[in-house]
């Protein structure tokens, strides 16, 4: 199993912070966004990463990341996508990567209390995604259940009311997903879309959905950030962290200040 992290676009949302920097690199408490992705993949095994990062933030991902992990054994690589053409787009940018094997996508921006490690370890084919219950729907995509709570239908960002269920920013496929993506076409907002690569996996009855009831945080807007961060100290989901994470963390921050007492003196 290998690992995406996709930490690209343009999060419109949150300029101006966005304009200076890529959302995935803002804080959430005491650390930047990217790190809670790359834990939930670290912690479940994945050693293989790539990082899916917009062209013009692409150096301050690689000062903090470019090699933090090297000497845990862990692969970063890093890819640009130039222009946000939607989430499928991971695993054509991604192809090369991949060479077949199977694949966990996590969006950047998502934020997961629960650890995957079980489920992602014992993925073998198709695809598994995991929804949550939320208040407004409306701005996922939304899973639809039927009686028996299989899943039927999957919808994204829904008009009218489906269900409550969002699949959340966490994916596994196995490596048909490649090909699928490469003949989706773009829909109404011009992008080629995850909820297509799942319906692909619903209709041959092979999209499992496993429903959570942890914290989740897509930190995309000013009110979701905030959330998140006070989420974070008040769970201490930091203190769960891998240690390979942690480690990598502290030192980065020892050795970027060393170098600031060094520009001192
Ligand atoms: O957070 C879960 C939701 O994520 C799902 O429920 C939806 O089905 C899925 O479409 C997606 O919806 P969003 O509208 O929230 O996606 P957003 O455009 O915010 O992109 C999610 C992350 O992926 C964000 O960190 C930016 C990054 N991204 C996005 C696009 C479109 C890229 O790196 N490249 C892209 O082309």
């Amino acid at each position: 199993m290998k690992g995406i992290i996709l930490a690209g676009g343009t999060a419109t949302r949150l300029f101006p912070l966005t304009a200076t920097t890529s959302k995935q690199l803002l804080p959430v408490y005491d650390r930047q966004m990217i790190f809670y992705p790359l834990n939930t993949l670290i912690k479940a095994g994945i050693r293989e990463i790539l990082v899916i990062i917009a062209p013009e933030h692409s150096g301050q991902f690689l000062n903090l990341l470019g090699s933090i992990f090297k000497k845990y054994g862990v692969r970063l690589l890093f890819e640009v996508q130039k222009v946000p053409r939607g989430l499928a787009e991971a695993f054509i940018v991604g192809e090369g990567f991949l060479d077949d094997d199977n694949v966990a996508l996590i969006l950047g921006d998502n934020i997961f209390e629960d650890d995957f490690t079980r489920q992602i370890k014992k993925f073998r084919s198709g695809g598994h995604i995991f929804a949550k219950k939320v208040s407004d729907p409306e701005r996922f995509g939304v899973v639809k259940f039927d009686a028996q709570g299989r899943a039927i239908k999957i919808v994204e960002k829904p008009k009218d009311w489906l269900s409550d269920y969002a699949a959340t920013g966490l994916y596994l496929y196995d490596h048909r997903v490649v090909e699928a993506a490469k003949k989706l076409a773009p829909s109404e907002r011009g992008e080629i879309e995850i909820t297509d690569l799942n319906n692909f996996y619903l209709r041959k009855k092979e999209l499992k959905v496993t429903i959570f009831d942890g914290e989740w945080l897509d930190a995309g807007t000013f009110d979701s950030l905030l959330e998140a961060g006070r989420i974070v100290k008040q769970k201490k989901l930091y203190k769960k962290f891998h240690p390979i994470v942690n480690r990598a963390i502290a030192e980065f921050n020892l050795e970027m200040k060393n170098i600031c007492k060094k520009k001192l003196i």
